[in-house]
């Protein structure tokens, strides 16, 4: 695939000299979904598909950029001098934002680039095809103008980029796992303190399998941002009566449980209700999968789902309907939506011997209850982002 995008490359920059290769993965969260800008931990891992880039350093300050999934767009190009967010650049607005962010930080970049794209994560499917490209120009910036940093800070310019250049208040889970993944791991991430740990996925017998509902998105956005909204304003109910917490992440179930009444809005309640009991569950999740107790693990995952279902209310009849039809299969293990919610992928584990029943009865449920037809993928636990050559 690499020559193809060398060879679309040459096509249209015209030379080929000094290029080199990049790869960045999605990501697939398995539990702890909206606590990271709660403060709480995340549990994803990095996947074998992601986003490949062809680049190279210009002798002057253009950039112009090509993606092989956006051929209708053609060559999208902005200036060093001008680095604004422009809705006309669409998908550009994400490498461009990431190079203004390390402007900001006041790393060196002098000149501009070249660049061919070709991403094979299914686009707002919700595995991070967006973190996927922040990281991944990060890393070609790092290579290319052999700047002096590590993935960690990289990981968190991207979130900038993601936050204040593109306008979607994101936590730093999709861009940590992105960039810091690591094959045949999952990374226990405290989103706090930024601590974590590699915990093997060795899950021998069985599969992790998205699904994608493949429905289109719409206001994802706003409504990711309201929840976020919510979360803080319970965090101010608490504030305001003596409880010194900076996120909902810091409390415990049982203190949660003390001092919840607090918060008078029903609404806030449920959301942060969701937060409280989410953190702790990836924790144990994390406790039991380490003990070899699969069957466990897939039963949080579950609760997961039901919890972002009623508490936090970021499903949807797609999602539902998903990870119904997954619970009431043989050889499923556990089920949920995966990422922001309201359309994108579930996230399910699934025993070897069952995977092909489950694909075709789950397909087809799904298809019976809302018209669409699902796509199916079995996932590998990839590396992070990084030069191929
Ligand atoms: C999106 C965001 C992440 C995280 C998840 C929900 O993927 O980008 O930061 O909040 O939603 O867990």
């Amino acid at each position: 695939m690499l020559e193809e995008l060398i060879e679309k490359f040459g096509e249209k920059f015209g030379v080929l000299e000094n290029i080199k290769t990049y790869f960045s993965p999605g990501r697939v969260n398995l539990i702890g979904e909206h606590t990271d800008y709660n403060g709480g931990f995340v549990f994803p891992c990095a996947l074998d598909f992601g986003t490949y880039a062809v680049a190279r350093k210009r002798e002057d300050k253009l950039f112009r950029m090509y993606s092989k999934n956006f051929e209708n767009l053609g060559i999208i190009e902005f200036n060093l001098d001008n680095l604004t967010y422009d809705k006309k650049d669409d998908w550009a607005n994400y490498p461009k934002g990431v190079i203004k962010t390390f402007l900001d930080k006041g790393y060196v970049i002098d000149r501009g680039m070249d660049i061919l794209f070709f991403g094979n994560i299914p686009n707002g499917a919700g595995l991070s095809s967006s973190a996927s490209i922040e990281v991944l120009v990060a890393v070609i910036l790092k290579d290319l103008f052999k700047l002096s940093i590590d993935m960690v800070e990289m990981v968190k310019y991207c979130q900038i980029a993601e936050n204040k250049f593109i306008g979607v208040n994101s936590g730093i889970m999709d861009q940590f796992a992105v960039g810091m993944g690591k094959k045949d791991h999952a990374i226990l991430l405290d989103c706090n303190t930024l601590t974590y740990e590699y915990v093997p996925i060795k899950l021998e017998d069985m599969s992790i399998v998205i699904a994608n509902t493949n429905k289109k998105r719409g206001l994802t956005d706003s409504k990711y941002n309201e929840r976020r909204a919510s979360c803080e304003a319970a965090v101010a109910q608490l504030n305001k009566n003596n409880i010194d917490i900076k996120y909902l992440g810091e409390l415990s179930v049982a203190k949660f449980e003390e001092v919840k009444h607090f918060i008078k809005d029903e609404e806030q309640l449920k959301r942060a209700n969701h937060a409280v009991r989410e953190n702790e569950r990836t924790k144990l999740a994390v406790e039991v999968l380490k003990a070899g107790d699969i069957e466990s693990f897939g039963k949080l995952m579950n609760d997961s789902h039901i919890s972002l279902r009623d508490d936090y209310e970021v499903t949807g009849l797609e999602l539902d309907s998903l990870v119904e039809a997954a619970w009431n299969e043989e050889g499923t293990l556990g089920s949920r939506m995966t990422g922001a919610g309201f359309g994108g992928c579930t996230v399910s584990i699934v025993r070897n011997k069952n995977l092909k029943t489950f694909i075709a009865n789950v397909g087809k449920k799904y298809k019976e209850k809302t018209g669409l037809e699902a796509s199916f993928y079995v996932a590998n636990v990839g590396a992070g982002a990084d030069i191929l050559k």
